[in-house]
């Protein structure tokens, strides 16, 4: 069996998942308090999937640049959008390449990137361009010597990037390209007045977790199961990303789906994504709830809901109430268990094989990431 020697003492944590959902047992509580997974998470787990940085519409205009940092508090990555003359987009490092200065502090227009340490010049692409005082330098300058360019793609109007990409973005998200992809998801509107931040006293795979599995629903949602058929419920699991069907009650508003649709006839109520590992996509008839997991600690996460709005007749602002309380109720389950992994006496768990498939499957891939 793999192990991870983590600790000083040589001691090891066993975070192997047995394929077999009917065998496996869950991750140990280990992964949820031990500080040093969390901080080797950045770069095992963090650093090496996609994370959404923004709306591709609200990206720089040609000659402009917009500073950011990716997962501020956590992996604070300091990164710099820019659009060079040539309408290209770029996602670069914002630290200099000669001694780790910060370049860009304010978004807007830009010639050049000019690192006001000592000077070094790169263009809109972040090709160095200059340097005083290097004439005797050697091999200078070299390939390092440029801005680090991340990748970037697009899942509708959503812009994503990642450090260290172990997985083909395309393949990562054909799952949700096939199931919604027959809706305009570049022209969903971004919908301020709807969207909030929630924090929750709790590890974020915990918070993870209770997304993956509508098991608890009859238990920590009276009102959201009035809505969901609880017998209809299905799971499917991808390579990358999973998806919970919710299929409505004969009297909710459901998707019409068009013909030749995987789930044309079925009574879709929601498509619920989750992309490995902190992204989740939830599509409406109204639009798309998307949910981005922030780590902060090992004991706090941030949670941003961000409404995106594509029918908005169909859009009932009660559905949010809806929504909130669903939070509320989740938010206190997970909190629940974020004090009950603590106990001596809980190590860890079983799965149930029909309902927490996708629970399993995100443990799966913290496993495969976390060695
Ligand atoms: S750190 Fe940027 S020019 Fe020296
Ligand atoms: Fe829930």
């Amino acid at each position: 069996m793999d192990t991870l020697n983590h600790d000083p003492k040589n001691q090891s944590v066993d975070l192997s998942i047995n394929p077999d959902i009917r065998q496996a047992y869950t991750l140990p509580t280990e992964i949820y308090k031990d500080a040093e997974l969390f901080e080797k998470s950045k770069d095992s787990i963090f650093a090496k999937t996609w994370q959404c940085i923004g709306l591709k519409s609200l990206t720089p205009t040609a000659g402009n640049v917009q500073p950011f940092v990716m997962l501020n508090g956590f992996l604070g990555e300091p990164l710099v959008l820019s659009r060079d003359n040539d309408d290209e987009l770029h996602c670069l490092s914002n630290v200099c390449t000669h001694r780790g200065n910060l370049m860009v502090h304010e978004a807007g227009p830009c010639r050049d990137l000019v690192c006001r340490y000592h000077g070094r010049r790169f263009d809109l692409k972040g090709k160095f361009k200059s340097m005083p005082e290097f004439k005797e330098a050697e091999n200078f300058p070299s390939e390092e010597d440029h801005l680090p360019s991340l990748p970037l793609h697009n899942l509708g109007d959503l812009l994503f990037t990642s450090l260290d990409p172990a997985v083909d973005f395309e393949k990562a998200v054909a799952p949700i390209r096939e199931r919604v992809g027959w809706m305009p998801l570049e022209s969903f509107q971004y919908s301020a007045e709807h969207s909030q931040v929630y924090e929750v006293q709790a590890h974020w795979a915990l918070y993870v977790d209770n997304f993956l599995e509508g098991f608890h629903l009859p238990f920590v949602h009276p009102a959201l199961s009035k809505s969901l058929s609880y017998s209809d419920y299905g799971y499917e699991i991808f390579d990358y990303c999973n998806l919970q069907l919710g299929v409505g009650k004969p009297d909710e508003t459901v998707f019409d789906l068009p013909e030749g649709h995987p789930d044309y006839g079925k009574r879709i109520r929601a498509f619920y994504f989750w992309l490995f590992p902190n992204i989740m996509l939830n599509y409406y008839p109204w639009g798309l709830s998307l949910n981005l997991i922030e780590p902060i600690s090992p004991t706090h996460t941030k949670i941003r809901f961000e409404t995106f709005l594509w029918k908005e007749e169909l859009f009932d602002p009660r559905s949010q109430d809806l929504l909130h309380v669903t939070e509320m109720e989740d938010e206190e389950v997970v909190e629940a268990v974020q004090a009950g992994v603590r106990s001596r006496l809980y190590k860890r768990g079983r799965f149930s094989p029909k309902m927490e498939p996708a629970v399993h499957h995100f443990h799966s891939l913290i496993s495969k990431f976390m060695k």
